[in-house]
């Protein structure tokens, strides 16, 4: 099936985008009301070489302590992890703007320990902007970051890095009372300066609301379609794991295309069809001609 055309892009007569020069956050936040964004996380080379053509963005979440370290939650991440991959991101992409993650603990003591911890970011990733999550608490710290020339990412509602207060992972906003700090949370931190706001985890009407008051773009994760953006963690829209949360929709069967090859290969190791003459150096030629099971390597008359 030959590949949509992302929205908005200009694509080649071989139906791929054309490449552009990387999208500038003023342009990011100037697409709000225009055209929807388009986010995907990225946390390491390859994958951000296959998703750049098609994103807006590149999100290096701390997600990555569980989807790529096996961690059971955000917490454990550290500045150290967030800097590695964001720079292997940003290496590897041309078009799509990278944000990087702002791990637990390393900006909520002080604006100032968030200028220092996001100033690193932006020094060794080569990033253009930083995310970090809370609501009307943080509203100082983006403010102070944002006019000392570091574009912050707000992060409400669902904040992973809070899930021991808000005990769990669960949907945010149902009450009246956490409705209306919501909401607040989201003006606050847009009107002290953020880009954009991610709401993670939020009823539709709440979301919706949301987007309709304030300036910058809203980019929901699990707050439906009411957003000016979307982004999804990647593994899980790919389908690498068994079991994602409801509001993730698969695109693809990663996990059964990768345990068919690795049966195949293990396989094939183990009866002698892997690998063959076509994989090996050194072999004559009437061996490479025999392309069925593996020939056995001859050595070369010297
Ligand atoms: O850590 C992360 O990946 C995120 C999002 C997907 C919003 O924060």
């Amino acid at each position: 099936m030959a590949p949509l055309h992302p929205k908005g892009r200009a694509m080649s007569h071989h139906n791929t985008p054309v490449a552009r020069q990387r999208l500038t956050i003023p342009q990011l936040r100037a697409r709000k009301g225009t055209e929807k964004l388009v986010l995907l996380t990225a946390y390491t080379a390859p994958m951000a070489a296959l998703l750049d053509p098609y994103c807006d963005m590149l999100m290096v979440g701390d997600s990555l302590g569980m989807v790529v370290y096996g961690m059971d939650s955000t917490l454990p991440v550290t500045l150290e992890m967030m800097i590695a991959h964001g720079a292997a991101v940003v290496r590897s992409s041309t078009q799509a703007s990278v944000v990087v993650d702002l791990p637990f603990g390393s900006y909520q003591a002080s604006p100032q320990q968030a200028f220092e911890a996001a100033a690193r970011v932006l020094k060794e990733t080569g990033c253009a902007a930083v995310k970090l999550e809370g609501g009307s608490e943080m509203a100082e710290t983006i403010r102070y970051l944002s006019t000392r020339g570091i574009p912050v990412m707000a992060h409400v509602g669902l904040m992973p890095q809070h899930q021991h207060v808000l005990g769990g992972f669960k949907a945010q906003g149902k009450d009246s009372e956490a409705y209306r700090t919501i909401l607040n949370a989201a003006r606050d931190v847009a009107e002290a300066g953020a880009f954009a706001v991610v709401l993670e985890g939020v009823m539709e009407p709440l979301a919706r609301e949301i987007t309709a008051s304030i300036t910058v773009p809203t980019i929901g994760i699990g707050a439906s379609a009411a957003c000016d953006g979307q982004v999804l963690v990647v593994d899980d829209m790919l389908g690498m794991f068994s079991t994602t949360p409801r509001f993730v929709k698969t695109y693809a069967d990663l996990r059964g295309v990768i345990r068919d090859a690795v049966e195949r290969y293990a396989r094939e190791v183990r009866e002698g069809y892997f690998p063959t003459a076509a994989q090996c150096y050194g072999v004559v030629a009437q061996d490479a001609a025999a392309m069925g099971k593996a020939a056995p390597l001859k050595r070369r008359k010297k």
